[in-house]
């Protein structure tokens, strides 16, 4: 299959270039697209077939739910059985953006997009092009980040291609994603509200609209969302992450650098632009200040991806604070980390 790829302007957009996109959706084609967080690999949610899609081309287990991406609070009450007074605040407080709601489902969306389980996940994105798309396509549409099972969330329509060019219809090019991380995605199901995944709403922003947050152990997270502790946001690169702080953190890097260096291994490090020249010699690509979360979660999975494009075979990974995006940040990397 040719992927074609349509590129858009996100600050003016073409409206009869948006509709050929949502044909395509309303046909059952698979089209990737821009959010604010990352690409999404778009399908008509109610179309069970074309959902099924998703999982052959992500090589995503259908343990996995998805998300339903909405443009009008109204398709909230379509898609959900109920809908709590506080599911609305929220939605209000921070739709549309990066927060993904876990509501229970209506009879509507089929157990394909949910993984059998009773609830749905519903996000309406702050993305213009997302929002026209689903509006043209007069359909909600189901969307996992659209990288191949396994491996870090594209925040380019280049990385899209890299994992998925010649196995989807069509690639929406909107430029790169401007909060790089995924949204936080919230369980409103229980109480109190629990955050199933960290992402790009902080907790911080959460408790300025709820009392009460519980952020839920990792096993309890893995059983009540089964795809989060498979998604292991891996490079190709083996990747180490050292929490230490101040110089024991450089220290440590350095120590485990020069260890993989003297085994001919070809070794990466990933830090802060306080500490870039703290390496002499070895390769360093800066995330970010570490007082700047934000761009450090935009830069993120880029930085990840031109590892791997590179050839590194060690990526060393310097912790970041665990406020506002760094929990999202740190998140991600705890997980890519983690042994496969
Ligand atoms: O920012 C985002 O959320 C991006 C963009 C494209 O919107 N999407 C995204 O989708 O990250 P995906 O499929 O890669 O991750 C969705 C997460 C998965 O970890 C899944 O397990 C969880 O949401 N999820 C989906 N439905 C759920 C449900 N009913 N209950 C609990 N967790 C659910
Ligand atoms: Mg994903």
């Amino acid at each position: 299959m040719k992927t074609k790829i349509l590129e858009i302007n996100p600050k003016k957009i073409d409206l009869a270039k948006i509709r050929i996109a949502a044909e395509e959706i309303k046909k059952g084609k698979l089209v990737a697209f821009p959010t604010e967080t990352v690409y999404g690999l778009g399908v008509d949610a109610l179309n069970k077939k074309a959902v099924a899609k998703i999982f052959q081309a992500k090589e995503r287990p259908f343990n996995d739910p998805l998300i339903a991406h909405i443009a009008d609070i109204k398709e909230l009450y379509r898609l959900c059985k109920q809908v709590p007074p506080v599911a609305l605040k929220l939605a209000k407080a921070f739709w549309p953006g990066p927060l993904t709601l876990v509501l229970k489902k209506s009879e509507l969306v089929s157990g394909i997009v949910t993984a059998g389980l009773d609830t749905v996940a519903v996000r309406m994105p702050a993305d213009n092009i997302a929002l026209s798309l689903i509006r043209e396509a007069k359909t909600p549409i189901a969307a996992p980040s659209a990288n191949l099972f396994g491996k870090t969330s594209p925040t380019t329509a280049q990385h899209v291609v890299d994992d998925l060019g010649g196995k989807i219809e069509m690639i929406i090019d909107g430029g790169k994603t401007k909060v790089g991380v995924e949204s936080t995605v919230l369980d409103v199901t229980v109480d109190p509200i629990r955050v199933l995944r960290a992402g790009g709403i902080s907790v911080e922003k959460l408790k300025e609209v709820i009392n009460q947050v519980k952020i839920s152990k990792e096993l309890e997270e893995g059983f009540r969302s089964p795809g989060m502790l498979n998604s292991h946001y891996s490079p190709q690169a083996k990747l180490i992450l050292v929490e230490k702080k101040g110089d024991a953190q450089v220290e440590e890097i350095r120590r485990l650098a020069s260890k993989y260096i003297a085994q001919g291994l070809k070794v990466g490090i990933m830090a802060t632009e306080e500490n870039q020249n703290k390496y002499d010699r070895i390769e360093v690509k800066v995330i970010g200040k570490g007082t700047e979360l934000e761009i450090c979660a935009a830069n993120l999975f880029a930085i990840l991806r031109s590892f791997d494009k590179e050839g590194f075979e060690i990526i060393i990974a310097e912790g970041l604070k665990e406020h506002d995006l760094g929990l999202a940040i740190m998140e991600r990397l705890r997980k890519a980390a983690a042994p496969k």
